[in-house]
């Protein structure tokens, strides 16, 4: 986990979206309202939301993949390294070092492993290629040893490795992780926060979409709490794990029993009953 030098500060962000707002069908359906964040280079920062919150979807916004998924983007502004994405592809995007693992641990299952990582690899050149996927099994030692296996047999643990371990072949300079630790066993979920760890540690920035709030909440130099289409709150990692609305919603701490960010964080700030 990175913290913020203060030089940082004065550079811009390496992610910047400003005043967001996408729907899907032809403008029936709403899934973002002007969501703004920003995500400086080092850090990790996290997007937590009860399902539907739109965190698919913020993502499928920065990565290009929105019109593919029927989404259009209506309002607003995604900025990388400085320059506006509008327009750009999904394959510039990941040239330009964007790198998303998504939901649903999508590898190849009749691929090996290894055809997995190189199919990761491009846009890259073959050297190039080689010597990162030299860094990913070294990264995982799990997937040197079944370099000559196919994906489809692996265990879901071993599947987001290689998932992560793919989109690490463009060596990004942002990683989108969606889900990672999703119906993951607890080992496995520490594992996978120790590699999110180690991969920032490297110098890769990272936007990491979770369920598992207590674990992302821990490894988040900053963190967004998307509610009912927009950003709710916005803070640190460490003032989020402390916060008791978040706490109630994400952390499983008993409370009223409420259903939304707004109304539970409404209802202990005006102390309404309701
Ligand atoms: N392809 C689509 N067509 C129509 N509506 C969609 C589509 N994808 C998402 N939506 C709607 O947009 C809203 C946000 O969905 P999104 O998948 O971004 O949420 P999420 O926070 O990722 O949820 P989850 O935790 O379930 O993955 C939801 O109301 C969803 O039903
Ligand atoms: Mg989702």
């Amino acid at each position: 986990m990175a913290s913020e030098h203060p030089a940082a500060a004065q550079e811009p962000p390496l992610l910047d979206l400003t005043d967001v707002s996408v729907s899907y069908a032809g403008g029936a359906v709403r899934a973002l309202d002007g969501v703004s964040l920003t995500v400086r280079r080092g850090q990790i920062v996290v997007l937590l939301g009860v399902n539907g919150a739109g965190k698919t979807t913020t993502l499928a916004t920065i990565s290009g993949l929105l019109p593919y998924t029927g989404g259009s983007l209506e309002r607003g502004s995604v900025r990388f390294a400085g320059e506006d994405l509008k327009g750009r592809t999904p394959s510039s995007r990941v040239q330009r070092g964007i790198s998303m693992v998504m939901e649903g641990r999508r590898v190849f299952p009749d691929l090996t492993v290894e055809e997995n990582l190189v199919a990761g690899g491009f846009t890259r050149s073959t050297t190039e290629a080689r010597s990162a996927r030299d860094r990913v099994l070294e990264m995982f030692p799990i997937l040197a040893e079944r370099r000559k296996q196919l994906a489809g047999l692996m265990s879901g643990g071993e599947q987001q490795m290689l998932a992560i371990g793919r989109a690490l072949m463009q060596s990004p300079t942002l990683l989108m992780l969606d889900e990672p630790s999703l119906g993951l066993a607890p080992l496995i979920v520490e594992q996978i926060k120790e590699i999110v760890v180690e991969i920032n540690r490297q110098g890769t920035s990272v936007l990491l979409i979770e369920q598992n709030a207590a674990m992302a909440l821990s490894i988040a130099d900053y963190a967004y709490v998307l509610d009912s289409k927009r950003v709710a709150r916005a803070a640190t990692g460490r003032e989020l794990l402390a916060d008791r609305t978040v706490q109630e919603l994400y952390l499983g701490v008993a409370g009223e029993g409420r259903a939304s960010f707004r109304s539970a964080h409404r209802a202990r700030t005006t102390g309404a009953l309701s």
